[in-house]
């Protein structure tokens, strides 16, 4: 069977890499550089191996492409492209709608499509479906179905095998054969009642997270207050054995999922004429998390950082990836440089950001851990600067949450 996969990001290049164990895998991205990269068998996703992708290349069991034609006579097309917010902060569903432009104007055949994209309750259904018919020439009774992605890029422990999978489709059809699809690498599949249970489903997993981080990231700040630590509450909190869930207080949450998903639930609730307040609260209190952070420094520093040399320590948005979208690190830099400090960062996994590049890890005056990679040596961070204030509890410095 040969399957398109529209988007070869974090989560399409990942399917792929899993789906081509099975099938015949058809890349699709409009970035041409990632395209021509993936052909050589370079792989720009954690996770994803550049030895496993050259493989899969070698054989056939993968080839990338820009081109809509190649993906004519797939059987099951998989979406897997952005959904972020506009600048007003809407949902922006423009990338969903010109991968729909690419399916309807060249598949030829009628096909499975399956969208792993997360957004609103209601996008299969009442945008997808008939985007795709408004750009097909042809009448074809398609298969639609959802399945939200899970994957935590970075992470060892949860993969495609072993993360159960919600999926529904919009027919009975649609349903059976995306369970048949997905059962040839997913050994935990759910089947929901109808597809918007499965777009809600994901937004909600993402806003739990979101609030609960919003709420750790609040008793950091009621924790200083009151002279205790919050890491020790924490743990002695998470003493209980049922009924708590850890959640670690940060400089605030990043991604492209945690800050964005929550929104696009807001929205669907104030469009009904329901509430989201701990969704609205929860994004304000993790946005303000840096400014609250650099104003301690600030206090620690008799209220001036006026041409101190600061350094940041991980500017991509969590551990052990490169992926700096929406990171809390910009604002943190935003507020620093505002208080007139000179601020470079060292992340050797990010590289490069912003036209600027990965600066040495010395010689500060203070040091801000903002992401700590397993690779960066805590010692080497301790001895950046005379103060290290540290916003990952991983770091045993004075200066902390
Ligand atoms: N990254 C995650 O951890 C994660 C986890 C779960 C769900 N998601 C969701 O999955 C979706 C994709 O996220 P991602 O992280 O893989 O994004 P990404 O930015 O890593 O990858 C998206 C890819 O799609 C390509 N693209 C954009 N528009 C296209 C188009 N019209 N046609 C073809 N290719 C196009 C881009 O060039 C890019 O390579 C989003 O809805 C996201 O919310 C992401």
């Amino acid at each position: 069977m040969k399957v398109g996969i529209i988007g070869q990001g974090y989560v399409g290049l990942t399917i792929s890499s899993f789906a081509a164990q099975h099938f015949e895998v058809i890349g699709f991205d409009s970035n041409e550089k990632i395209v021509e990269q993936l052909n050589l068998g370079v792989s720009h996703i954690e996770g994803v191996k550049s030895s496993i992708l050259k493989k899969f290349v070698g054989s056939g069991q993968f080839k990338a492409t820009s081109r809509g034609k190649d993906i004519e006579d797939c059987e099951v097309i998989v979406i897997a492209v952005p959904t972020p917010l506009t600048a007003d902060r809407l949902p922006d569903l423009s990338f969903i709608e010109s991968a729909c432009k690419t399916i309807g104007e060249n598949v030829s055949r009628e096909v499975l499509v399956i969208n792993e994209s997360t957004s609103y309750p209601g996008t299969l259904r009442k945008f997808i479906k008939p985007a795709i018919e408004k750009y097909s020439s042809q009448s074809l009774e398609h298969l639609y179905a959802i399945s939200p992605e899970r994957v935590d890029p970075g992470r060892n422990d949860f993969n495609q095998n072993n993360t159960p999978r919600l999926y529904s489709g919009l027919s009975p059809e649609a349903t059976t054969r995306t369970r048949a699809f997905y059962s040839t690498f997913c050994d935990n599949l759910v089947e929901v009642s109808s597809p918007e249970v499965a777009e809600a489903a994901k937004l909600f997993e993402n806003t739990f997270r979101q609030v609960n981080i919003a709420l750790v990231n609040e008793l950091a700040q009621i924790a200083h207050s009151i002279g205790l630590n919050v890491y020790e509450i924490l743990d002695a909190a998470s003493t209980k054995p049922y009924g708590f869930m850890k959640f670690s207080p940060s400089a605030g949450v990043g991604g492209h999922c945690i800050p964005v998903d929550p929104t696009y639930l807001a929205l669907v609730a104030e469009e009904h004429g329901a509430p989201a307040t701990f969704i609205r609260l929860a994004n304000k209190v993790n946005l303000d998390m840096s400014e609250y952070i650099v104003n301690r420094i600030v206090a620690d520093h008799g209220g001036n950082l006026s041409g101190k040399d600061v350094l940041i320590v991980g500017v991509a948005y969590k551990p052990n990836v490169a992926d700096v979208r929406e990171t809390a690190a910009q604002l943190v830099i935003h507020h620093l440089r505002n208080y007139g400090a000179n601020v470079r960062w060292h992340d050797e996994i990010v590289g490069e950001w912003r036209g600027e590049y990965s600066a040495s890890l010395s010689g500060a005056e203070i040091t801000i851990v903002v992401t700590k990679h397993d690779s960066v040596d805590e010692k080497k961070i301790l001895e950046s600067a005379p103060y290290v204030f540290d916003t990952t509890g991983k770091i045993s410095s004075k200066f902390s949450l």
